[in-house]
């Protein structure tokens, strides 16, 4: 699957619904790329066309959530679900993301191969995308020289993506380790059940948990067993944080709870070893976490849930630009207490773009 699209300088691509700058040459270039083939676009690229009216000898795929939006000559699916439903049914190298910049930063992952074209110029924009080339598994194939258009400089710059995901992709997250500055995330290892234990065995740790205090390290073996499976099987993930300094597993940080319907969602829950609290590890593994998410899967909303007392881990949600949703009162049973206050925090897909491009 192919992506193409026109960027400023600081990856702007629209405003007021129109595009930033009118470049024949990059018209014509969409021009042959595009023809005979599929594309894909959000309802507002459509809408942003003139008439209204999808292209001409193009299959034209809209994605819109409004159950009165219909088109003659377009193909119009209401979900994520349904888009891929359709793709399915073409050679995925026909395929061609056009925008805009929601439909862009969603179906990037899925995509092998970007077309950009790079202005060298700068406009007012109020859609922007990803950063494509800050991306680690996105790497620039060619560049054309430098062209001019109405004193407009404009290259057109071709990116290749080493590991795009597939769109029958089932399992939502599956990564073998994320690096940070001072971290590893990654799956759990047989060796990391001492550090496992000395972090669930401790009181302090567990206080707000649901889970009682592990007091055996058998259990936890027996544990290791489960999660090796949940690997195996594509099923909700444990990962495990590992400080670089000493290679010691000081934290865990997994997915609990995927739920397909809404675009997609995921709850995040963590845990941290008494000893390492108030170095900021726990915001790096989640803003990690988020980012990985948020830029390899097409989840639309992440939450975290924290007992109202435990005031650290609302922090660690706080500093990675989570919003404060509500509290659920006397809600859960956790070690402490049998009527535990929750608070809610979320970041929409949306909102982390937003945040990354300002
Ligand atoms: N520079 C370029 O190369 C280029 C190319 C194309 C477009 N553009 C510009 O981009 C701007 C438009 O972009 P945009 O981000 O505002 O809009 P867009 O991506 O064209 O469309 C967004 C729409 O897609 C629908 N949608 C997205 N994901 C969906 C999902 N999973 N299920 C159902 N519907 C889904 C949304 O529906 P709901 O909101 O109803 O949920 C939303 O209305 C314009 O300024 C246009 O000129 C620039």
């Amino acid at each position: 699957m192919n992506l193409i699209v026109a960027v400023d300088k600081n990856y702007g691509i629209g405003n007021n619904n129109d595009l930033l700058f009118n470049i024949k040459q990059d018209m014509q270039y969409f021009k042959e790329k595009t023809t005979g083939k599929i594309v894909v676009m959000g309802d507002k690229t459509l809408l942003s066309f003139p008439n209204s009216k999808p292209l001409k000898n193009r299959t034209n795929i809209v994605l819109s959530s409004d159950k009165n939006f219909n088109v003659e000559g377009a193909i119009v699916v209401r979900s994520l679900d349904e888009l891929f439903a359709e793709l399915c049914k073409y050679d995925s190298n026909d395929i061609y993301i056009i925008g805009g910049a929601f439909v862009y930063n969603t179906m990037l992952p899925y995509c092998s191969t970007a077309y950009v074209t790079k202005i060298n110029s700068e406009k007012k924009a109020d859609r922007s995308i990803i950063k494509i080339e800050e991306l680690p598994n996105w790497y620039l194939k060619n560049q054309s020289e430098t062209l001019t258009e109405n004193d407009i400089e404009f290259s057109f710059c071709t990116y290749e993506n080493t590991s795009p995901i597939s769109f029958n992709y089932e399992s939502v997250i599956n990564f073998e380790s994320i690096e940070t500055k001072r971290l590893i995330i990654r799956k759990l290892q047989e060796k990391d059940i001492d550090d496992w234990y000395e972090m669930v065995s401790n009181d302090e740790v567990t206080k707000f948990m649901l889970f009682p205090k592990y007091t055996d390290i058998q259990q936890l073996k027996e544990r290791y067993n489960f999660v090796q499976d949940n690997y195996k099987k594509n099923r909700l993930h444990d990962y495990f944080i590992e400080l670089k300094e000493n290679h010691k597993v000081i934290g865990t940080i997994g997915i609990v709870k995927y739920i397909k319907k809404a675009r997609g969602q995921v709850e995040i829950g963590y845990l941290s070893n008494r000893d390492y609290w108030k170095n900021g590890y726990m915001t790096e593994a989640l803003q990690a976490m988020i980012k990985y998410i948020f830029e390899n899967t097409t989840i639309n909303r992440i939450c975290l849930k924290h007992d109202t007392a435990n005031v650290a881990s609302g922090r660690v949600m706080q500093k990675n630009n989570m919003k404060f949703e509500g509290t659920s009162r006397e809600t859960s049973d956790t070690n402490y207490s049998d009527k535990s206050d929750i608070a809610t925090y979320s970041i929409l897909r949306e909102e982390y773009f937003n945040n990354k491009n300002n």
